[in-house]
């Protein structure tokens, strides 16, 4: 700021200032308050009204997904939940929710993508072509969803509950909706051991894809060991693929011996 006085005038004036105990600079612009206004105070402004708190949950559809897995403190609740939750669209198009299959005190908990068309009639997952694929798969290695014995039986689950339209890929915000129930239902059933069927059952569970890759490798899901295998429906269109297929589920039951 071009000063009105010289640089002299100036330090002499800011040292008289100084000598009379002034000791902090407050502003930039002086102000003469001899010549101010004797105008009453302004009434302070009335305070604003308070914003009217929406809970975050109802208008986040993740934040109410968490909020409502994180509720329910058993399997039948979980289930309740989900058809309680009204934020996925999907559900408006399919006529089933499909929540799970076999035995959930079961050792192990496969986790798929999404219903088909004849998981959708049913109301259960993997019972299409590659369902029957899957059965035969855990078969091999002596495990099966409708065996009584927890030792020996599969608990079976997807990512997503409802069937999308036409068996589309389940977009980004649907999976990330559906998640927090998925990771509450992984919680509540509490297996040994998970099997991630798949890109989606990979890219929800381990924020992953790249299944070529992932599978056989051992992963670490909310604590417990989760192996990523291919999709049996990617098996049924790759057959050469079962080769891995069985190598892993050799693995599956060597860990399952092993634990
Ligand atoms: N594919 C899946 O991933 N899940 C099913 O339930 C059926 C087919």
């Amino acid at each position: 700021m071009d000063s009105p006085i010289g640089y002299h005038e100036a330090k002499a004036l800011l040292e008289w200032q100084v000598e009379l105990g002034v000791d902090e600079a407050i502003g930039e612009t002086p102000i003469n308050r001899y010549e101010l206004d004797a105008a009453p105070p302004k009434p302070k402004p009335a305070p604003a009204p308070e914003p009217e708190t929406t809970p975050v949950a109802a208008h986040d559809p993740v934040a109410a997904a968490k909020s409502a897995a994180a509720a329910a403190t058993n399997l039948d609740a979980l289930q309740g939940a989900l058809a309680a939750y009204e934020f996925c669209d999907l559900k408006r198009g399919a006529r089933s929710l499909v929540f799970a299959d076999g035995n959930p005190a079961a050792r192990v908990m496969v986790i798929g993508e999404a219903p088909g068309r004849d998981e959708d009639l049913q109301g259960k997952p993997f019972v299409g072509r590659a369902g029957q694929l899957l059965d035969r798969m855990l078969d091999c290695i002596g495990l099966a969803r409708t065996t009584p014995g927890a030792e020996h039986a599969v608990y079976i689950t997807n990512i997503l509950p409802w069937r999308p339209p036409q068996n589309r890929d389940p977009k980004p915000e649907e999976i990330a909706m559906m998640l927090p129930f998925v990771q509450r239902h992984v919680e509540l059933a509490a297996p040994d051991v998970l099997v991630l069927m798949g890109n989606v059952s990979c890219l929800a569970m381990l924020g992953r894809k790249g299944i070529t890759r992932l599978r056989g490798n051992w992963q670490d899901v909310l604590g417990r060991p989760a192996l990523p295998m291919f999709h049996p429906a990617y098996l049924l269109r790759n057959p050469h693929a079962k080769r891995e297929a069985w190598h892993d589920l050799l693995m599956l039951q060597a860990r399952l011996r092993g634990l």
